[in-house]
């Protein structure tokens, strides 16, 4: 398979949200570490100068990148930029992108628009002559269910082959996700105890303080499980559940999460809460009937030898107490209860932090100092590294530049996890409300029964009852 470097950056909706707030921020930090070697041709419907276009650009890498503009970064990066005006329903745009494209044998168009026009914009692109040896970036929401996303896969696989096809999940691109794969596999101590013999439970927790934010009209659309469950908290899921892969290459990195992920039951109705933050009928853009949650909670079962009766539990949610995202493997209890304070609840763990900063912890039992056999809880802190340098879409927009696919969802990964929450989609599951501020609906308890309570990310991990064997 041949993945080629690209040679241009074509970006689609360059007057837009996404590429106010990650994709030019993402650029300039690019440029600063001169990692940026090609022409950027931005397109968009709206008219607009390249002067205006460039001091939006500046607002966005003001607002969202890191540290001071340096001037000389900035210059550096405009003079790559160049505009086509034009509606992505006519031709001529393509044939006037592909003007601006000179001598480029292999852009990366980028198509930061919406997804109602991806089929339109590929199909325009092969025939404006903008798609040959070139390759496409393509943001979540692939489809709102299962088989909308097999049309839209179905459309870009008619210009380009899967192997010249980006699909964002930016989590992938998070540091912190990048290091649980690192920690697991790269030690020798956490695999023999990764399986339904040691580990008796798996939570995660994404939390949001703020609720929809002006995007009220694009979330009413979707909701917490097509916005981030089927997306980004799969990926986690399989991340965490997935086998060795078989090597290190992109390939068999996606091959481990998909077979993983293939393993994971389809939901059914009592495996999941939803749940709607008490004024979220009153946000800008929703409607007043609108059965949208905000929150919800997911039971997965991995029908697996590793997995098999140990549940993974996902929770997330707009307006909860914090921001901050959270993973809890919980441990089994020893199996002789030597020390009888040892089984009264305490536990064994490991604990994630993914943000608002990266911590790896390990909960323990120690003994302590007196005379008394008699211990106390202990949290060992692995790591703990503030938030991280390169955002996830730098990270994600230079290994598409490269040809490096492994950090995107493959269209098998995306289908798939459609298929395990299609099910609970439609007709939808009981919404139930919950007060701003809070963990969410109370009824989200009957899914960790028997296995304790839900952890809420930054407080300290709160004792279990006793484990019956
Ligand atoms: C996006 C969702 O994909 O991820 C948002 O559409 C959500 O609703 C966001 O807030 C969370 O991403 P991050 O990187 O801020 O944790």
């Amino acid at each position: 398979m041949s993945r080629p470097r690209a040679d241009a950056l074509v970006i689609f909706g360059i007057t837009g949200d996404l590429a106010h707030r990650k994709i030019f921020p993402s650029l300039y930090a690019m440029e600063r570490r001169g990692a940026l070697d090609v022409p950027i041709v931005g397109i968009a419907r709206k008219e607009m100068s390249l002067k205006d276009l460039c001091a939006r650009a500046r607002d966005g890498i003001e607002r969202f990148a890191s540290g001071e503009v340096d001037e000389v970064v900035f210059s550096r990066l405009v003079d790559r930029l160049s505009y086509v005006v034009g509606d992505y329903a006519d031709l001529e745009s393509f044939r006037k992108l592909r003007t601006a494209l000179g001598e480029s044998k292999h852009p990366l168009h980028y198509l930061a628009i919406p997804p109602s026009v991806f089929a339109m914009v590929t199909r325009n692109l092969a025939a404006g002559g903008c798609a040959e040896g070139a390759s496409v970036v393509v943001e979540k929401p692939f489809g709102r269910d299962l088989e909308s996303a097999k049309m839209l896969n179905a459309a870009l696989h008619a210009v380009f082959p899967e192997d010249h096809i980006y699909r964002i999940d930016h989590y992938l691109g998070k540091e912190p996700l990048l290091n649980l794969t690192y920690f697991r596999f790269g030690n020798r101590f956490l695999e023999p105890i990764w399986n339904r013999e040691h580990v008796r439970s798996v939570q995660i927790t994404m939390a949001e303080d703020f609720g929809v934010e002006g995007r009220g009209a694009f979330y009413d659309e979707a909701g917490a499980i097509r916005d981030v469950v089927q997306n980004h908290m799969l990926q986690m899921v399989a991340l965490l559940a997935m086998d060795p892969p078989a090597a290190q290459d992109d390939e068999a990195l996606r091959d481990a999460k998909v077979r993983v992920l293939r393993s994971i039951r389809p939901l059914e109705a009592p495996d999941v809460v939803r749940g709607r933050y008490r004024g979220f009928l009153e946000e800008a853009g929703v409607h007043a009937d609108s059965l949208t949650e905000t929150w919800a909670a997911a039971r997965f079962h991995i029908d697996s030898w590793r997995w098999a009766g140990v549940p993974f539990l996902v929770r997330v949610g707009k307006r909860m107490p914090v921001t901050a995202t959270e993973v809890l493997v919980d441990l089994r209890t020893p199996p002789q209860a030597l020390f009888e304070d040892a089984c009264a609840g305490e536990r064994n763990y490991f604990r994630f932090q993914f943000k608002p900063f990266t911590t790896i912890s390990i909960g323990a039992r120690a003994k302590k100092s007196g005379e008394a056999m008699v211990g106390e809880q202990i949290e060992m802190i692995a790591l703990h590294q503030e938030p991280e340098e390169m955002s996830a879409y730098e990270r994600l927009i230079e290994d598409a530049m490269h040809g490096q696919p492994g950090l995107f969802a493959r269209v098998d990964e995306v289908e798939t996890a459609w298929r395990i929450v299609d099910p609970i989609l439609s007709p939808p599951t009981p919404l139930h409300e919950y007060q701003p501020g809070t963990w969410g609906p109370p009824e989200a308890r009957q899914l960790v029964a028997g296995f304790g309570a839900w952890h809420d990310p930054l407080t300290p991990v709160k004792p279990l009852p006793p484990e019956v064997s």
